[in-house]
């Protein structure tokens, strides 16, 4: 039985690439943090499978990841933890800098120093946030790299070192570039959960107005559940190469809650533009509530625009449909912001009136629901 290790098992990909690896018949171990509160939601469905391990550790800590390493022996790592958040790394790029770039060193040292480097493959969670500032679209593997934050920038380290231990030591290491990926276990913070939770809360009545960014940016967007396949499919390619994972297709933030508002029975018009943009109610369908017609129910705020932004991320798959047989389509946007959606009104539906949120700027932002 092949054996895997996954940093980072408790985010969003982590729970599902488990999933998929357990279903493929390997036994699962997984680093999670130590912490004192459990938060470990989306695994616990996991917990109890005797195939599925937990240890302790932590990406900032060389010698729990040495130790984990000896005593899992894995054939296949999978790199997933970071601080994934691109805003989170403007306030805490440290922090960011420690876990995303030398967090990868520390692996493939852990790894070395095991004398596992020449039957252990690793995948390396690498990002579309590489070519940030955007030199051509769409985005492929050969375009120009231009980090535009600090996450960006710990992540180009990240990409490099792997590359660099491959030529070096002939290490099977390879990354992934993925474009965003989401889903019904995204982080609440990051902009389509924000939208989709936000939207289910409006059409039932438990908040007033949705704050955002820049709405006009420009985003590639695919089922997280599909883009764990691929980093699999990776590291069973006969060599070790890094792939662009995108569906190929590009919307807009505002499209993706136009979309996810009709879902949840709401009609919205966008009027004005930049700060002054608001998405007013025109129509509600279903039990989205008829007071919120003539409603301004999305409005932009200063307060989530970033330093620098990336404005224009639109993935070529090319080389994954043809090398590894991965299908970039087989969720298609819309499918993905009704999967959301309807997650996200059940999810609301069972909370009820606790889950009444302040609308008054300061107190959302407060209360942590954004950024
Ligand atoms: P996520 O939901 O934010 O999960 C991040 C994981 O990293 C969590 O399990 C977290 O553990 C763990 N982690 C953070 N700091 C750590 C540390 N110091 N030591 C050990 N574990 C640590 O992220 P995701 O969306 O699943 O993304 C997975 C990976 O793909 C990340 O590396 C991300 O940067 C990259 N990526 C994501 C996307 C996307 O669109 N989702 C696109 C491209 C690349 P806790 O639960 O303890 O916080
Ligand atoms: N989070 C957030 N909140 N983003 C907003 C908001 C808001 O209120 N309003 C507009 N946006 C814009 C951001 O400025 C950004 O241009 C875009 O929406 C997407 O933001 P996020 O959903 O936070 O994701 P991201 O693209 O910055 O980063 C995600 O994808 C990367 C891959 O490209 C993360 O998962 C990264 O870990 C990943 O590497």
């Amino acid at each position: 039985m092949k054996k895997a290790l996954i940093t980072g098992v408790t985010g969003q990909d982590g729970s599902y690439l488990s999933e998929f690896l357990l279903e493929k018949g390997y036994d699962v171990h997984g680093i999670i943090r130590r912490s004192s509160v459990d938060y470990r939601e989306r695994i616990s469905h996991l917990e109890g499978n005797p195939h599925f391990h937990l240890h302790f550790g932590d990406l900032s800590d060389s010698m729990s990841l040495v130790k984990v390493i000896s005593a899992v022996q894995p054939d296949e790592i999978y790199n997933l933890a970071a601080q994934s958040h691109v805003q989170v790394s403007f306030d805490s790029p440290e922090f960011t800098a420690d876990v995303d770039a030398t967090g990868v060193l520390r692996i493939l040292e852990a790894v070395r120093a095991n004398h596992l480097e020449k039957t252990c493959r690793i995948y390396q969670a690498s990002t579309s946030e590489l070519y940030g500032k955007v030199e051509e679209v769409p985005q492929n593997e050969n375009t120009p790299f231009h980090p535009y934050s600090p996450y960006a920038v710990a992540k180009l380290y990240g990409f490099w070192i792997v590359k660099e231990y491959r030529e070096a030591y002939d290490m099977f290491c390879c990354s992934g570039i993925l474009f965003n990926h989401e889903s019904e276990r995204r982080g609440e913070t990051f902009v389509t959960r924000k939208i989709t939770l936000a939207a289910a809360r409006i059409a039932q009545g438990l908040q007033d107005c949705l704050y955002l960014g820049n709405l006009d940016s420009l985003r590639d967007w695919g089922y997280a559940k599909d883009y764990v396949e691929c980093m699999w499919l990776i590291l069973q390619n006969d060599k070790p190469e890094d792939f662009v994972i995108a569906t190929g297709v590009q919307h807009s933030v505002r499209e993706f809650a136009y979309y996810a508002f009709k879902h949840a029975g709401i009609e919205l018009k966008f009027e004005g533009e930049g700060l002054d943009e608001k998405g007013i109610c025109t129509a509600v369908s279903g039990n989205a509530p008829a007071f919120l017609i003539g409603k301004t129910l999305v409005a932009v705020s200063e307060d989530f625009y970033r330093p620098t932004d990336v404005v224009n991320l639109w993935g070529d798959p090319t080389k994954a449909r043809a090398k590894l047989g991965w299908n970039p389509s087989k969720t298609t946007f819309e499918e993905l912001v009704k999967l959301m959606v309807d997650s996200d009104m059940a999810k609301v539906a069972s909370e009820g009136a606790a889950a009444k949120v302040r609308t008054n700027l300061a107190e959302y932002l407060e209360k942590g629901i954004v950024k």
